[in-house]
Formats: structure tokens, C-alpha cells, sequence
């Protein structure tokens, strides 16, 4: 990304494909598969390196982390073992060339004029690539570690409110500025440099509540939602012309993303099966259910059969749509949710490096058939 990008380039992500691709949960150990299979996804530093390197040759926009202090135990230590965001985002940054790399922010646990300076530093190493996904905070026992306590579900978003109006100011020209909010008080603020290029890094959030969303219409520039399986065509193009809808009567434009776990194989029957045995057969069913506590689902508060439900939910990558299937299943499941009106789609794998090549050689030219992609080398041609 040059110098003299917009701010609707960036939100771009780098590329005009109708239907972008990132990664996401890469930088936990097992990332998003609650699997207790040996191959399971180390969310080590060579691996994520090695996995950006090869993502960012292929063409795919995005890497998205998953902020989680501490993990959910069970068999494997489900994320027990993860990299910090922003820092893990300025060494990809460094070592790419195209992709945005975003950091995963709790806004409560950081002052904000460190955390501006932050983004502003990994934005300039990866000149204008950094983005920023805001979260509220989810895991009381996380916040516990900081000494902090977790607000109640409207103050977590008024507070975040106030921390990206701060960050913002801070970026914007404005020097020597005060700030009175109702949580956040600072004075005489000076923030130098600015964001790469006289632009701002992309803002995301994924709030799912009413207020989570209208922070994201608001505020940000992508809205990741979670679309389950079970949720029809219908009801996610709804969901995306609402949320369109919304920010265009606020002035705004914004992007609906939603995020998927992959398990591609030549046929149907080995993706079918692989997905059986790390998601069924080998779960770390004892993680899933530590997951399904801390939501208050236990077998105490839902009937069986709800329970149940949940719970084969919550290994299959702790939520996302499963993309199951040959390569021409995977890439028509994508085309579909392109058709829905999604801009993008964050997917992880149970192991990412070992998986990516398949995917990369098998699903993206198709995608790039169906005219939802660049074929590769015109991708790489347009880049800058
Ligand atoms: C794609 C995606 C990424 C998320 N990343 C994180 C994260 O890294 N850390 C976290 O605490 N919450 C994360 N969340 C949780 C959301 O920020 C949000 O709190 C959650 O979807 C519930 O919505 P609500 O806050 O509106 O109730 C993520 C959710 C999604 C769908």
C-alpha cells in the first residue's frame, strides 16, 4: 500500500476481490479447533511467520489474532499458550508485503494514548497494513489477571466509546489536546507520528449484541459476525443489508465479515471424515465444556438436547460456519456467502500450514473462476 492510499483503500484490505480472505486465530496455540489431535496448531512464532509469508504470497488480505489472556485448560490447554497481538502483528508486518495484519485490542486493559502509539508504530512498519480489532472484553477470569473488573455489557461498549474516540484524536492532526470524558480524562495531549500515509489503520469489531453492533455502525469499518450454521441465505443477506443500512443512515459505509473453519479435502468423504475425527472423535471435550461454563451453558442450565447442541457447536472451532467439503463444495459455500452480500470471510484450519497449500491450490482458482478472486498472478500484479 503506497503512501497516498485512502481510507476506503484500506478497508479494502489491499485488493478489489468481491470476496476477501483472512486467517484468524493463528497466533494461540490449537487456534480455533478444541482438538486434541497431535497436529493440532502450535501458534508458535516460525509457524505464524512461515504461514504469513505463504498467505501473503497467495494473495489472502488478512490476518486476524484472537486477544486471550489465559486459556481454557482441559486435555491440551485449549489457547493455553498465545502470542500478544500488536507485537505479533509488527513482526508480520515486517515480514509481508501486501496483507493487513490486524492487532485484537481489550480496550479496558490499555491505556489508550500507549495503545495509539502502538498501532501508529506497527502501522508504520507495515506502512499503512496494521488494523485494529476493538474488543469490550469477554472472559472474567482474564480480567481478574489484570486487577481489572469487567463492566457491566452496555458501560464495556460506552467505555470503549470513549478509549476510540481518544485513540482516534490521537491519530487525527490535533495537538495539545484535552479529553473529558466520562471515564477517560487527559490532558495537554501530544501524539506524534501519525498513522501511516495521512490515513488511519481499519477499524473492526465483532459485536453481536444490539449495542456491540451499533458500536461497530458507528465506529468501525468492518463488522465481523459470527453466522452459524443452521442460519439460512435469507437471514445473513438480511443481516447484512440491516447492518448496510444502518451505517449508511449514520453517514457511514461498512463491511459485514463473518468467519468459517475449513477442513478441504480431494473428496468430500476424507474432508468428512478428518473433520469427524478432530471435532468428534478426538474433542478436547473437557476444554469445550470449561468454553461452555464460563457461559453459564452447563447441563445444569439447558435442557440435554440444547446442551448438546451447543457443545458439538463449540468444538467445531469455538463457532463459525464449517467449511467442510472437496474443493468445489468449500469454494461454492464461499461464492454463497459472497452472494449473501459478505464481504469476507476469516478462516482457520486445524493445522494452517499444513492446510493452506490445498486450500490455496485448489479453492482460490476456483473462487478466482466464479469471479469472486483475482487469479493469482493478477493478483500479484496489482499489488503496489
Ligand atoms: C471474529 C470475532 C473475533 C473476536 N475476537 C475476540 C477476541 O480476540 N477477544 C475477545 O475477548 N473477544 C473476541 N470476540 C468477541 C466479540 O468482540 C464480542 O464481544 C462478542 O461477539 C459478543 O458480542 P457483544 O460484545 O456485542 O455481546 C470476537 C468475536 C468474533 C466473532
Amino acid at each position: 500500500m503506497s503512501g497516498r492510499a485512502t481510507n476506503g483503500e484500506r478497508a479494502a484490505m489491499g485488493s478489489a476481490n468481491r470476496l476477501k480472505l483472512g486467517l484468524f486465530g493463528a497466533n494461540c496455540a490449537s487456534g480455533r479447533a478444541v482438538t486434541r489431535v497431535p497436529e493440532r496448531w502450535s501458534g508458535s512464532w516460525p509457524d505464524c511467520l512461515k504461514l504469513a509469508r505463504m498467505a501473503d504470497e497467495a494473495g489472502i488480505e488478512f490476518m486476524l489474532p484472537i486477544g486471550r489472556w489465559k486459556g481454557y485448560g482441559g486435555d491440551t490447554d485449549y489457547q493455553g499458550a498465545t502470542l500478544e497481538t500488536v507485537t505479533w502483528a509488527c513482526g508480520l508486518l515486517a515480514h509481508t508485503k501486501r496483507m493487513t495484519v490486524f492487532g485484537t485490542v481489550h480496550a479496558p486493559l490499555i491505556a489508550p494514548l500507549i495503545a495509539a502509539k502502538q498501532f501508529v508504530t506497527a502501522d508504520h512498519i507495515g506502512e499503512g497494513r496494521f488494523g485494529l480489532n476493538v474488543v469490550c472484553g469477554w472472559n472474567e477470569n482474564e480480567f481478574d489477571m489484570f486487577g481489572a473488573s469487567l463492566r457491566d455489557h452496555e458501560s464495556r461498549y460506552e467505555y470503549a466509546q470513549e478509549w476510540l474516540d481518544a485513540v482516534k484524536l490521537a491519530w487525527s492532526p490535533a495537538e495539545d489536546f484535552d479529553f473529558d470524558g466520562r471515564f477517560i480524562k487527559l490532558k495537554g495531549v501530544r501524539a506524534k507520528p501519525k498513522p501511516f500515509g495521512g490515513t488511519r489503520p481499519v477499524i473492526m469489531n465483532a459485536g453481536a449484541s444490539p449495542t456491540g453492533q451499533a458500536f461497530a455502525i458507528r465506529n468501525c469499518d468492518a463488522l465481523f459476525s459470527n453466522i452459524s450454521d443452521g442460519i439460512s441465505f435469507d437471514e445473513t443477506a438480511r443481516h447484512v443489508m440491516n447492518v448496510r443500512a444502518s451505517a449508511r443512515r449514520a453517514g457511514r459505509d461498512i463491511d459485514v465479515y463473518t468467519v468459517g473453519v475449513v477442513t478441504c479435502r480431494p473428496t468430500a468423504r476424507e474432508a468428512q471424515s478428518y473433520y469427524r475425527h478432530c471435532i468428534v472423535d478426538h474433542a478436547d471435550w473437557r476444554a469445550v465444556d470449561n468454553i461452555l461454563a464460563m457461559r453459564n451453558v452447563t447441563p445444569e442450565t439447558r435442557a440435554p438436547d440444547e446442551f448438546q447442541r451447543l457443545r458439538n457447536h463449540q468444538a467445531n472451532g469455538m463457532g463459525g460456519l464449517p467449511l467442510v467439503g472437496d474443493p468445489d463444495m468449500v469454494a461454492a459455500q464461499l461464492a454463497r456467502l459472497a452472494d449473501a452480500g459478505l464481504t469476507g470471510i476469516a478462516v482457520s484450519f486445524v493445522n494452517y500450514l499444513d492446510e493452506l497449500p490445498y486450500f490455496c491450490a485448489e479453492v482460490l482458482p476456483r473462487l478466482a473462476r466464479l469471479g469472486l478472486r483475482q487469479g493469482r498472478a493478477a493478483s500479484k500484479q496489482a499489488a503496489p
